[in-house]
């Protein structure tokens, strides 16, 4: 047990996906997970353990912004010996290349939180992926025709904001897309020298306005989670 994670040492696979919503974790358990077994609904933050092709799977709920996130990773590498963890999430897109439901696999985070700040006390660490995961994912996506972008994002704290001119920076600077839990994932896996990978698929677009609708956004979600389970099998 941690402080936030009601399952004892054990109940949790070395390999974890991690979505926003919890509700996206329990439908991932139901959908692509054999004998999937509830471990925690603290707070209603479900996390299951269950197989993927024989190989022990767990996916956990992050919540939503980095200061949750933090809570469910630190926990998951820190007290339950997690090796790997893939977000699997959602995003809006910065840049007109980059269109509604296509994949994003973020070789770099950048943040506007005051976590990381006060964490290198100013200094600007650059969180980013692991090459391995992150190679062997875009060769997932490829071989499955999957329209993909590797590049940076953007993990920011806030969803609604005043900033426009600072987004079309961002976007000049070649910044593919802003969510709002990567780059505390990759600070994590540094922290503990451990694996991480962030994907998104692109729910809407910050530049055009345009929006998915429910529907495609659960086939570029089913897409998504084929990419990060047959990435941790790889
Ligand atoms: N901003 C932040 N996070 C997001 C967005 C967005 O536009 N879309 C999906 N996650």
């Amino acid at each position: 047990m941690s402080i936030h994670i009601g399952a004892d040492s054990g109940q949790i696979a070395p390999y974890v996906l991690m979505p926003g919503d919890p509700l996206r974790a329990k439908w991932i358990a139901e959908h692509y997970l054999e004998d999937a077994k509830l471990y925690s609904d603290v707070r209603n933050m479900f996390g299951y353990t269950g197989t993927y092709k024989g190989l022990e799977v767990s996916v956990q709920g992050s919540g939503m912004g980095m200061p949750s996130f933090a809570i469910y990773g630190t926990e998951l590498f820190n007290d339950f010996g997690v090796q790997t963890i893939v977000r699997v999430g959602s995003c809006g897109a910065l840049n007109t290349d980059v269109k509604l439901r296509d994949v994003i696999l973020a070789s770099g985070a950048c943040t506007d939180s005051g976590m990381n700040r006060l964490r290198f006390e100013g200094v600007d660490f650059a969180p980013i992926a692991d090459f391995e995961l992150l190679r062997t994912a875009y060769d997932v996506a490829a071989a499955n025709k999957m329209p993909t972008h590797v590049g940076n994002i953007l993990s920011s704290d806030s969803f609604y904001n005043d900033r426009a001119e600072l987004t079309t920076r961002l976007t000049e600077y070649g910044v593919l897309a802003v969510e709002m839990e990567a780059a505390a994932l990759y600070t994590l896996a540094a922290k503990y020298g451990r694996k991480a990978l962030a994907i998104c698929t692109v729910s809407d677009h910050v530049i055009t306005g345009e929006a998915t609708s429910s529907q495609e956004r659960e086939q570029s979600f089913s897409d998504m989670i084929e990419v990060a389970l047959e990435t941790v099998l790889t």
